[in-house]
């Protein structure tokens, strides 16, 4: 079988061969639980804490302030709930956007039924926030702002820094996902001046199921599950080596590659862009034209549904929208928060690029979607 070329990064990255490499010997070997005071727990122990420093240099965090979790949701789910816990007796108002993931919008619809407060934000037609609109929301007892930095379908960029920068002056926490931003930008807490920032080791070639979650120092949190003291008390339960190991070994990879793999990744990207305007009258792109992840491409195809096209490119692996929305044919909420009309985003496709993505791929990537494109619109001319 021809393997289809992977445009689907934000989906998913393969595992990297070094951080595979890496955290092999601690499925066999080096099986020790880390607490264990004998050499197979020194030996797993020296391994998280070799980890946890690397997470911490990508982010330019002190180690103290990385608590690993599980994946994505699960931090944003402590940021969240933790919080609230926490600063119950502050005040019970949460600020978020209405572009964020599903697991900020779900954790925070939880809070809503728990009795909190919750302000969505709008997002302009690019998919940003406006500072002024997150200035004029905040109140006395708001105690949390979440506002994610890269979106996952759109790639567009949130001015984090001055939303962080709002939040704080109100006397607010302010917590970041940035699932989708760490390895394809830089990402460093004290540039963002986030308090919290969430992060998933299957978005930058670590295995799915490990994540971790920056918590800076002084801030206040709750744990949500309770247990032994692991992670500081903020995540209990023994620790995943193997996992760690690997997303300690990736974000020394993001962190090196961040020198070259963006701009690479910008010129594939804009080439396909370039390719298929040529070809597309009538291309529209969604999101941010500049303010925008380097790997992401979200483009409405006119007169054919995103769905389609697609399944008439089956040597392509890409997506109408998140992974998490690909089963039903609703709209994108993104999309619609955006104010795309419902015709837009049917039409709209998701390529997102990675490491593995080189200039033929891409080539031939641009000819399918645009013979599949000339081919649906024919049939419909003729229909
Ligand atoms: C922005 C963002 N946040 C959170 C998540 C959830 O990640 P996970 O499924 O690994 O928990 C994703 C995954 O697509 C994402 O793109």
């Amino acid at each position: 079988m021809i393997k289809p070329i992977y445009l689907d990064y934000n989906a998913t990255t393969p595992i990297a061969p070094e951080v595979f490499e890496a955290m092999t010997p601690f499925l066999t070997d080096h099986f020790g639980n880390p607490s264990s005071s004998h050499p197979y727990g020194t030996r797993a122990a020296e391994a998280v804490a070799l980890a946890r420093g690397e997470v911490a240099a990508l982010l330019g965090a002190h180690h103290d302030e990385i608590v690993f979790t599980g994946c994505a949701t699960e931090s944003n789910n402590i940021a969240l709930r933790g919080v609230a816990r926490a600063l119950r007796d502050k005040g019970r108002h949460l600020i978020t956007s209405a572009i964020e993931h599903p697991a900020v919008l779900v954790p925070a619809e939880r809070l809503r039924s728990d009795g909190w407060e919750v302000t969505v934000l709008p997002v302009d037609p690019d998919g940003r926030v406006d500072p002024n609109a997150l200035a004029r929301a905040i109140r006395p007892d708001t105690v949390l702002v979440s506002i994610m930095l890269a979106n996952n379908e759109t790639g567009t960029l949130q001015p984090v820094a001055e939303l962080a920068r709002i939040a704080h002056a109100a006397g607010t926490l302010f917590h970041t996902d940035a699932a989708q931003a760490a390895g394809k930008i830089s990402v460093r807490v004290d540039e963002l001046g986030v308090d919290l920032l969430t992060l998933a080791g299957h978005k930058f070639y670590a295995p799915k199921g490990v994540g971790a979650l920056y918590v800076r120092r002084g801030t206040a949190l709750e744990p949500v599950l309770v247990g032994a003291g692991h992670e500081h008390g903020l995540r209990p339960g023994t620790e995943n080596t193997p996992h760690l190991v690997a997303l300690g070994a990736a974000a020394r990879l993001a962190r090196e590659g961040l020198r070259d793999l963006p701009i690479r990744l910008r010129t594939l990207r804009d080439t396909l862009h370039d390719r298929l305007q040529q070809e597309i009258p009538g291309l529209q792109l969604n999101g941010h034209p500049q303010e925008r992840l380097p790997n992401t491409l979200n483009l409405s195809f006119p007169d054919v549904s995103g769905r389609g096209l697609l399944a008439a490119c089956p040597n392509l692996a890409a997506s109408v929208g998140s992974a998490c929305h690909e089963e039903g044919d609703a709209v994108s909420g993104v999309l619609a928060a955006m104010g795309c009309d419902a015709r837009r985003a049917r039409g709209a496709v998701r390529l997102s690029l990675g490491r593995d993505n080189d200039p033929v791929q891409i080539d031939a990537a641009a000819q399918a979607l645009i013979a599949a494109w000339k081919g649906l619109s024919r049939d419909l001319a003729i229909r």
